[in-house]
């Protein structure tokens, strides 16, 4: 079947089988491979995106339930000015290691942090509950979550505008 998504402001158009999970839309069907695919079993949390304004697991979400809604990945992150604060802050605090789970905890990040501007590390650790790290470093992930916390600017919370993937959409 046919589903229109925007994805980082940006609207797509394909034709999909109906049981196509919404992960492997966005990184098959995109090429967008930021988002990870850990478990597939709803416990890891690397495949976290938003849909509209909320984070999800997207190994449990039908591509077809993303008919007609945002979807907001870790390419989606940065704006024209750079760098997203999570992503300075990972940077900055040494949140990154392996790497693997980074994408879905930026995204929770930053989602925590549109909600409450200045979380506790008790918040941030609520947050990102459901998201592993296979190194068990939490520590460096949590001060990155603050640090990104204390220099926040504004930012937009979504990306500006929406424009057609036109070669895609069909009349
Ligand atoms: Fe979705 Fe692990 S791949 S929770």
């Amino acid at each position: 079947m046919e589903i229109t998504v925007t994805v980082n402001g940006r609207a797509y158009t394909r034709d999909i089988e109906p049981r196509l999970l919404l992960v492997h839309f966005l990184r098959d069907e995109l090429g967008m491979t930021g988002t990870h695919w850990g478990c597939d079993t709803s416990n890891c949390g690397a495949c976290v995106v938003w849909l509209d304004e909320t984070p999800v697991k997207s190994c449990t979400v039908l591509a077809v339930m993303a008919d007609g809604h945002r979807v907001r990945t870790v390419e989606g992150l940065a704006g024209a000015d750079g760098l997203d604060p999570v992503q300075q802050g990972f940077t900055e605090c040494h949140g990154l290691q392996c790497g693997f789970w980074t994408p879905g905890m930026m995204l929770t990040a930053r989602w925590l942090i549109d909600k409450n501007p200045d979380p506790s590390e008790a918040d941030i650790r609520e947050a990102i509950s459901g998201q592993l790290c296979r190194c068990t470093g939490y520590d460096n992930i949590v001060k990155s979550i603050r640090w990104a916390a204390e220099h926040d600017t504004a930012h937009e919370a979504a990306p500006a505008g929406t424009t057609v993937d036109s070669k895609e959409v069909s009349a």
